[in-house]
């Protein structure tokens, strides 16, 4: 792993300490370059013309997109966030009155709130997965619940917004298989992060964004279907590119998990997503993930040395990114300080209506996060810490 060369490619580095990777990470002139490339085409030619002549980068994004995740690249639907990719799976669906999801503690807000629609619209049930004793999710406790036939669903995050635990998941998707099972994975910020793996995973369904570890462009995101689910999975919403009209009386849905995307896409942003799968392939994941893990293992050592910091990870597994708190000031104060004019250092907040399940069972409102990437170094985190060594002394 070569950092020096990581951070060359990183023009933001000269410029901020960038620990707000689980936010959006630094984007790296690669990224940059095929965007803006695209730009200038789309300026040169018109939009629909440049998008023409970049019909074979454009397809090359599944194929990126696949090798990331071990997937074929007719599993792959490019959906403008995360959200949204998830949406299109678990609205699609066919749960009713009675159907049990189970879900995890650490369950982000965005896919939370979707359950509790459906409880109230199809009559499903939610079930939280109780942890073990490290905080993660309990697999016997899991494989229990999965005695009930009414289970349909598992879904929930590899990595939690908030932090905490990397979740077992092949462990989880192992125990859903064997119940037969549905699994929906959140891997929003586990992509670029970990090794993820949807073949050893056993997921059915996966969504994840670009902006965070894998350091693409805002606005992007995907979805992963099994193709074996994919075409009995009658996607919630349909336009002309997810299905075409046969007749003025009927219609034929598209065979590939694009049927889960719609028409209009900012084209730019879907190749810039494209280059940062290819720019961390390119890196390693693992390497990265083992470069990630060292420094937040350093920045959590170095911040259970400091006077005031509570650290508040829990897990077997810690990812990179790393939660605390501070017994005298809130967390917006803590960010609001480590952005000053000398510092620039970005970090953010994490609050109990990203996460209530999870906050309420630890008692938390908010928590300051600190998110690594493999770019980050020893210098900037001893920054960091100084800098919250002062602030402590007020
Ligand atoms: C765990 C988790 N899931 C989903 C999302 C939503 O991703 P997006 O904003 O790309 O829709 C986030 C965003 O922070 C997240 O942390």
């Amino acid at each position: 792993m070569n950092i020096e060369q990581l951070r060359t490619d990183t023009p933001g580095v000269e410029h901020v300490i960038h620990l707000n990777n689980a936010g959006a990470a630094l984007m790296p002139n690669q990224v940059v370059n095929v965007m803006t490339g695209h730009l200038q085409l789309e300026t040169r030619l018109g939009g629909y013309e440049a998008a023409g002549q970049s019909a074979v980068e454009l397809d090359n994004v599944y194929n990126s997109i696949g090798r990331l995740i071990n997937a074929s690249p007719g599993e792959i639907a490019v959906i403008e966030n995360a959200t949204r990719a998830w949406d299109m799976a678990f609205y699609s669906l066919p749960l009713g009155p009675g159907d049990v999801v189970l879900t995890s503690s650490t369950e982000y807000a965005g896919n939370y709130i979707p359950y509790l629609q459906l409880k109230k619209l199809r009559g499903i049930d939610i079930r939280i997965i109780p942890n073990d004793e490290y905080g993660q999710v309990s697999l016997s406790s899991l494989q229990e619940m999965l005695r009930d036939d009414r289970v349909a669903l598992v879904s929930l995050p590899v990595i939690a917004t908030n932090g905490g635990p990397v979740q077992p998941i092949e462990e989880i998707g192992a125990l859903a298989r064997a119940a037969g099972v549905l699994f929906l994975l959140d891997a929003c910020q586990a992509v670029g992060h970990i090794p993820i793996d949807v073949q050893k995973i056993g997921c059915h369904m996966l969504a994840a964004t670009s902006r965070k570890y894998l350091r693409g462009p805002r606005g992007m995101g995907f979805l992963y279907v099994e193709k074996s689910l994919c075409r009995s999975l009658e996607p919630v919403f349909l336009d002309l590119h997810s299905a075409s009209l046969q007749t003025p009386d009927t219609f034929e849905i598209r065979a590939d998990a694009r049927r889960f995307e719609n028409w209009e896409c900012n084209i730019a942003a879907k190749l810039g997503l494209g280059a940062a799968v290819d720019y961390a392939l390119e890196q390693g994941i693992e390497p990265m993930w083992q470069r990630i893990q060292q420094m937040a293992h350093y920045l959590r050592s170095k911040l259970a040395d400091t006077p005031g910091i509570i650290l508040q990870d829990n897990g077997s597994t810690k990812s990179g990114i790393v939660t605390f708190t501070h017994q005298g000031s809130s967390a917006a104060q803590a960010q609001q300080w480590l952005a000053g004019q000398d510092k620039r250092i970005n970090v953010t907040t994490s609050t109990v209506r990203s996460t209530m399940i999870d906050m309420q069972q630890r008692g938390l409102e908010e928590v300051i996060r600190a998110s690594i990437h493999a770019y980050n170094t020893v210098t900037e985190i001893d920054a960091t810490i100084e800098a919250l060594v002062r602030m402590s002394r007020g």
